[in-house]
């Protein structure tokens, strides 16, 4: 009898405040009409002083914890995906177990950037199936606003802040559940996409601290190179591992980067526009929180139902990158 990690439960949290262009090209050398064109975003969320990471998780989780039906005695693990935690140490999933009452959970936080959720869905997978636990909440959450160089014209305009969660169960004898994981590296393009600031290399207001600018560095144009051969890379191969073709996708939601990145997949796999989830002009890059954002917003507006075949897809800092496929 096969034993099938199963999506039971979604979840999502978003700061209030939303920060369009125009606002944006008052404080920055840049229009409207240039974000648009090259990126598609028009707008994104930004987390206040009082808003952070921990407690969009936290909404996130209670909210897919909700959906599902199940008890929190039912939980036995947490896994947040974040590179944008409150604080270094300990986890935003510690702080989500707290806050939860989670009695049976462990927790922990796992870094892969902005494929974070899909490799935080596959550990989560692999422990529901081989029986280590029944039902975890896997959380998808970044605030890289509170990241970003504003001074950085390049950066500063792509990224938002956003959650989104999922409660994974156990279920026998079913088609439904994770069908299949692809997760990739490649360590040598770390210098493309980094905050170097914030870990224990440059302790902080030493003088190589202050030598720095902190912030998210990028290499765009390289970023973009690689995302481009990445994202198609990961979904043929997550196809082919589960004996597939892209014709039996029936919604396709990529990370949500660049409107160009995301047409340029589709196009390489054959998937009609309507097969293709875009929520990114209303929120920018929201990191790890984006694919499960996107993903929360199909189901609500209906284009994810039960049984369906979802491919997501998604590419990071690291580099990292990955793809999965989910019958809903
Ligand atoms: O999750 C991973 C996160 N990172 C990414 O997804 C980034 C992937 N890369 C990209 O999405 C694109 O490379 C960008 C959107 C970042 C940049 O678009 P691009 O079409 O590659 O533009 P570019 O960097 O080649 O810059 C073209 C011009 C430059 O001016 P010159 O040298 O041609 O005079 C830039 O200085 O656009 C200028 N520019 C801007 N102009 C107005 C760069 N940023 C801006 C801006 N507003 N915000």
């Amino acid at each position: 009898m096969n034993r099938n990690a199963v999506v039971k439960g979604i979840g999502h949290a978003l700061p209030t405040k939303i920060l369009t262009n125009e606002e944006l090209s008052k404080t920055v050398d840049t229009t409207d009409e240039w974000i648009v064109q090259r990126t598609g975003i028009k707008q994104r969320r930004i987390c206040g002083p009082d808003e952070g990471c921990f407690d969009l998780s936290l909404q996130a989780a209670r909210e897919a914890l909700e959906s599902s039906g199940l008890e929190k005695s039912d939980i036995n693990m947490v896994i947040v995906a974040t590179v944008s935690g409150d604080w270094d140490w300990p986890t935003a999933a510690c702080y989500v177990q707290d806050q939860l009452g989670l009695k049976n959970a462990g927790a922990f936080d796992l870094g892969a950037a902005c494929a974070g959720f899909i490799y935080a869905s596959s550990v989560g997978t692999a422990m529901i199936e081989s029986g280590q636990v029944d039902n975890a909440i896997i959380v998808g959450v970044d605030t890289l606003t509170k990241q970003v160089n504003w001074n950085d014209r390049s950066t500063c305009i792509l990224f938002g802040d956003g959650a989104g969660a999922i409660v994974l169960g156990h279920q026998e004898s079913t088609t439904r559940g994770v069908i299949k994981t692809v997760l990739l590296s490649d360590g040598s393009g770390a210098p493309h996409i980094m905050n170097e600031l914030g870990g224990t290399k440059y302790p902080p207001k030493s003088e190589e601290w202050f030598a720095r600018t902190y912030g998210i560095k990028m290499n765009g144009n390289e970023v973009y190179r690689f995302a481009i051969g990445a994202m198609g890379d990961a979904c043929e191969k997550v196809l082919h591992d589960a004996g597939m073709t892209a014709d039996q996708v029936d919604l396709f939601v990529p990370h949500q980067a660049n409107i160009r990145i995301i047409e340029s997949a589709a196009k390489r796999l054959n998937l009609p526009p309507e097969k293709v989830f875009v929520n990114l002009h209303n929120y920018g890059n929201t990191s790890a929180g984006s694919i499960p954002l996107a993903l929360y917003e199909a189901s609500k507006e209906g284009r994810l139902k039960e049984g369906m075949v979802v491919m997501t897809v998604g590419f990071g800092a690291g580099l990292v990158w990955g793809a999965n496929l989910i019958r809903w």
